[in-house]
């Protein structure tokens, strides 16, 4: 296998309402996986898209009084133009109203037909549209005579005829699998939740539903395809399904779903199953990541509390906003959205510690030096400390990137930050330069390395905000990869550095 090669997915949007914060999260943490593994040297594929069918969006449409399709059509395009406004860089946008997704969900059906695992019999249980999912007794809470999930969906009793796809048979080679594979689910802590939920017993699972129109029919049936069979095949439709070419395979092959906790059960249960059941290779890793949580309140439609992330970044800029969803939590944990917090990042770590060390030290060399590097410190550079900081960093971040620890990454490229800052403060430059020009020449030389390092190793967070950097070094594009982290292609005396323009300012209510 390539592994020079990388699949990245988010999950697929229902259409049912706008695009909320938790959208926008799933987005820039994919977002930020495939810019780093791209400056890493990789290939990538990145697809995102919409989950257009089921009965949630067909109460949607129902309820605007419009068609499904002309409701889909408008509500994706406001997801389209999320992904535009958060500048993410997929290479994919999937619809599973498009045609080459529906002849993909219907080939994978019919694989798993032939494949002896779909059998027609009746399906009367708890049913939540909010979820689309199916749930047994011992998962619901009951109240008087009302029932609901753990997380407060209202759930529905439904009898209807149904045709089941044979998940019990793969209980054993579910958890054969996940013993081989133990980061095939990652975190952790995600892993043990999804084998205890295999262990305790897998019943088969219903895979249509006869009591709504709006989704894929079943070949020759007049049955409606559950949505998330539907939906899940589409990371398969966007690498070409069921025509996958060699190269698309050594996509597959490296691939990382990443979701939201809530919908675990259905990448890491279901879909393997499914995939084994066709006979396909599974996917390399699935992550989890944690929930939102709105000024320390749930995030719902029917609280009038969600958080528009259009509104966020007209507000607040957005590598603002990125920064502080990446760094605020570690990923896999819940989080808490608070303006406060994000104001208090913006101006002590963006502004203040980044973005002012920057602009008052090419400032400095703009007035005092030509606006070129001072030195040449190719020779000496592998023996300067803080420059050897800012390689041996790159390394540990990486390591961290694989675990996808990416709060840690910024955690440590912020701490190497501070001590950039405690450099200058305490070589004082501008002071050393009155009496000796030569020392404070070499030591604006030694920062302007470093600022070339964290404009480098901070493109896949804050894309903006160090493109603005690298262009104020005056460092060509094909210079900005994670192989141009080394002394050899550090800046040489006479380079010449680009006025510097405000990189963040402090955000003033
Ligand atoms: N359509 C399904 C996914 C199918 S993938 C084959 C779906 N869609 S969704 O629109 O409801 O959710 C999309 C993503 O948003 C999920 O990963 C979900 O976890 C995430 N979030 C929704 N609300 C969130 C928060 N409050 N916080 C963080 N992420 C949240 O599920």
């Amino acid at each position: 296998m390539n592994i020079k090669k990388t699949y990245i997915t988010t999950p697929i949007f229902y259409v049912n309402d706008l695009p909320h914060i938790g959208h926008a999260y799933t987005s820039i943490i994919c977002d930020t996986v495939a810019r780093f593994n791209k400056l890493d040297g990789k290939e990538i594929l990145f697809t995102t898209g919409t989950d257009e069918h089921g009965m949630k969006v067909e109460k949607a449409a129902k309820k605007k009084g419009e068609q499904p399709q002309d409701f889909v059509d408008k509500v994706s395009q406001n997801f389209k133009d999320l992904s535009q406004t958060l500048g993410i860089i997929n290479t994919d946008f999937i619809r599973t109203t498009e045609k080459r997704h529906k002849s993909s969900a219907i080939y994978f059906w019919n694989e798993l037909l032939k494949n002896n695992q779909i059998y027609k019999s009746k399906y009367s249980g708890w049913y939540s549209v909010k979820d689309e999912s199916y749930y047994q007794d011992k998962e619901l809470i009951k109240k008087g005579n009302v029932y609901t999930t753990q997380d407060g969906s209202q759930v529905d009793w439904i009898e209807e005829e149904s045709f089941f796809f044979k998940l019990s048979e793969w209980q054993e080679k579910l958890l054969n699998f996940y013993e081989e594979n133990p980061d095939f689910v990652m975190p952790k802590s995600r892993m043990n939740e999804v084998k205890s939920f295999v262990k305790s017993g897998l019943k088969d699972l219903s895979i249509s539903r006869t009591s709504f129109d709006w989704g894929i029919k079943v070949p020759e049936s007049e049955h409606i395809m559950y949505v998330w069979i539907d939906a899940l095949t589409n990371y398969l439709t966007s690498i070409g399904y069921p025509n996958i070419t060699d190269e698309k395979m050594e996509y597959w092959e490296n691939c990382i779903h990443i979701i939201g906790k809530d919908i675990l059960k259905f990448h890491a249960i279901y879909w393997p199953a499914m995939l084994m059941a066709i006979n396909h290779t599974l996917p390399k890793t699935i992550f989890a990541h944690g929930w939102w949580t709105n000024e320390g309140k749930k995030i719902s439609k029917s609280s009038g509390n969600t958080i528009d992330p259009n509104q966020m970044i007209e507000k607040f800029g957005l590598d603002q906003l990125r920064y502080f969803l990446l760094r605020e939590v570690p990923l896999g944990n819940d989080g808490d959205f608070s303006q406060s917090s994000l104001i208090n990042r913006i101006n002590s770590d963006l502004s203040n510690n980044l973005g002012n060390l920057i602009q008052r030290v090419v400032k400095f060399i703009n007035k005092n030096f030509n606006n070129s590097v001072p030195n040449s410190l190719r020779e000496e550079a592998d023996k300067i400390k803080l420059i050897c900081q800012g390689y041996e960093m790159i390394i540990t971040v990486k390591k961290k990137m694989k675990e996808f620890q990416i709060s840690k990454c910024l955690e440590d490229i912020f701490f190497y930050i501070d001590e950039l800052n405690k450099y200058m403060d305490e070589s004082q430059p501008w002071n050393s330069f009155k009496i000796d020009p030569k020392k404070a020449g070499k030591d604006l030389s030694i920062l302007i390395e470093c600022f070339r390092v964290i404009g480098i190793v901070l493109q896949p967070f804050i894309p903006n905000a160090s493109k603005k950097i690298l262009d104020i070094l005056n460092i060509n594009n094909e210079s900005r990869g994670f192989n141009n982290l080394n002394s050899k292609n550090i800046l040489m005396s006479n380079h010449v550095l680009n006025k510097p323009s405000p990189i963040f300012p402090r955000y003033e209510k």
